[in-house]
């Protein structure tokens, strides 16, 4: 990719790939065929499709839908080979457990976050009576019934609700999760799981309550729009001004990041159909600081860091949620960007342009950055091991090269 900008025209904002994938794996919860609509075709949407077919599971896409036929009998694991592509394979521990009692899953290993462990999700599901083994690399769980229970998380996990809410739905009794995750993703699970007949109340809160049924019903159901996808092209419009719109973006699950790109001088105003976005002038530094919704998603943080390396001024970037996730910043250093970092903060003094440069992507939302970065340098940037931005973006290059952005894919 080359330099850009000013950026013009409208994109429309894909399903979110972080709510997909968890209603892939709740459809688990019902026999019967679930038709998911506005589903992504990403790479971890084809991974999550892997895995449930491996368990017997009929999968179809036809465009952005994705029709999943689930059989009585399911074969409940969950290989190393996949969950090692994939570490978000591990949410299809709650809904295995509750629907048939029986779930073999690969342990997750670290990745470029540094270690990612998942105490919170076995700690609460043996709260609903599951008991759990390790055998060689894989996590054995069992639970005749799942009985509710209050459950306390010390930190509002996404993943450990998540996989909590889809255990308790089919549990006996009533489960209270406090201190859950409050993402727009997690009221798009409790919603979808409602409509399969689920009893949840407090979604969006930090206290969820969970009234047990025997059995839910496949449904149709439309996934939200991805809020961090929306916040990748309003980063591309950061460094390279212009403006566009953004069909379909929901303001209302990107309050805090807007008000820190208004901070920085973008006009933002929302409309019948999504969100205009405008950037005149070369946008001024702000600090940032990751937390769980509804904070500043530590997800956005490597495009707000892109945008602050060619932004007027310095800004402090606080990582809260993972302490490892900062690997990316020598990448953008190698474009020139002046950067310091150490342990959890980053100092990021803007530069006029950056310098293209062959980089690496060590993640999705790393390889996305880089992206943004590209943009905003001159001469050519290639970003090797560029499958990354494949598992969590449709057509990245494509769809901002449609406003203007010199970026291809090879
Ligand atoms: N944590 C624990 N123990 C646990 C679970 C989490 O200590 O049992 C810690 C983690 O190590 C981390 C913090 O709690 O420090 C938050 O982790 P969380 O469980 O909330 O994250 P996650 O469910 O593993 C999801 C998204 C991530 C996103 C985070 C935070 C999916 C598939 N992944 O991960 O998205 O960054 O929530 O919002 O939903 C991405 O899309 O690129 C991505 C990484």
């Amino acid at each position: 990719m080359r330099g850009s900008g000013p950026l013009d025209g409208q994109l429309r904002i894909g399903g979110a790939k972080n709510s997909a994938l968890k209603l892939m794996a709740a459809s688990l919860l019902a026999e019967g065929t679930t038709s998911l609509v506005n589903v992504p075709d990403i790479t971890d949407v084809a991974i999550m499709t892997e895995l449930l077919e491996a368990m017997g599971v009929e999968i179809r896409r036809t465009g952005q839908r994705v029709d999943i036929n689930v059989p009585n009998e399911i074969d409940p694991i969950a290989p190393y080979s996949l969950v090692e592509r994939m570490r978000a394979s591990i949410v299809v521990l709650g809904p295995l457990l509750a629907r048939i009692g029986r779930a073999r899953v690969a342990m997750p290993g670290g990745d470029d976050f540094g270690s990612r462990p998942i105490d919170m999700h076995l700690q609460g599901l043996e709260q609903l009576g599951a008991t759990f083994s390790h055998e060689h690399g894989d996590i054995n769980g069992r639970a005749d019934r799942l009985i509710g229970s209050e459950v306390f998380l010390e930190f509002p996990s996404v993943g450990a609700t998540e996989n909590l809410l889809m255990a308790s739905v089919l549990a006996e009794g009533v489960t209270i999760i406090e201190n859950a995750a409050r993402e727009p993703e997690i009221t798009d699970l409790a919603n979808f799981l409602s409509e399969m007949g689920g009893r949840i109340e407090g979604a969006g809160t930090s206290r969820l309550r969970i009234e047990g049924v025997d059995k839910l019903s496949p449904v149709n159901y439309t996934v939200i729009p991805d809020r961090v996808e929306a916040a990748t092209y309003l980063s591309a419009l950061a460094v390279c001004g212009g403006q566009l719109h953004l069909e379909g973006a929901r303001v209302d699950h990107m309050e805090m990041l807007l008000r820190k790109f208004e901070e920085m001088g973008m006009i933002l105003k929302e409309d019948d159909s999504g969100l205009q976005a405008k950037v005149v002038d070369r946008l001024t530094a702000a600090d940032v600081s990751t937390l769980p919704y509804p904070g500043l998603a530590t997800d956005y943080k490597p495009f707000l860091v892109a945008a602050l390396t060619v932004s007027d001024g310095a800004g402090m970037v606080t990582e809260n949620i993972f302490a490892g996730r900062f690997r990316y910043i020598d990448e953008l250093v190698r474009m020139g960007a002046e950067i310091r970092a150490e342990g959890r903060h980053a100092v990021v003094r803007g530069v006029r342009r950056l310098s293209g440069a062959p980089v690496r992507a060590h993640d999705i939302r790393a390889g996305a950055a880089l992206v943004v970065a590209g943009l905003a340098a001159d001469g050519e940037t290639a970003i090797s091991h560029a499958h990354h931005v494949d598992r969590g973006y449709e057509d990245l290059a494509g769809k901002l090269s449609s406003v203007g952005a010199q970026v291809t894919r090879t």
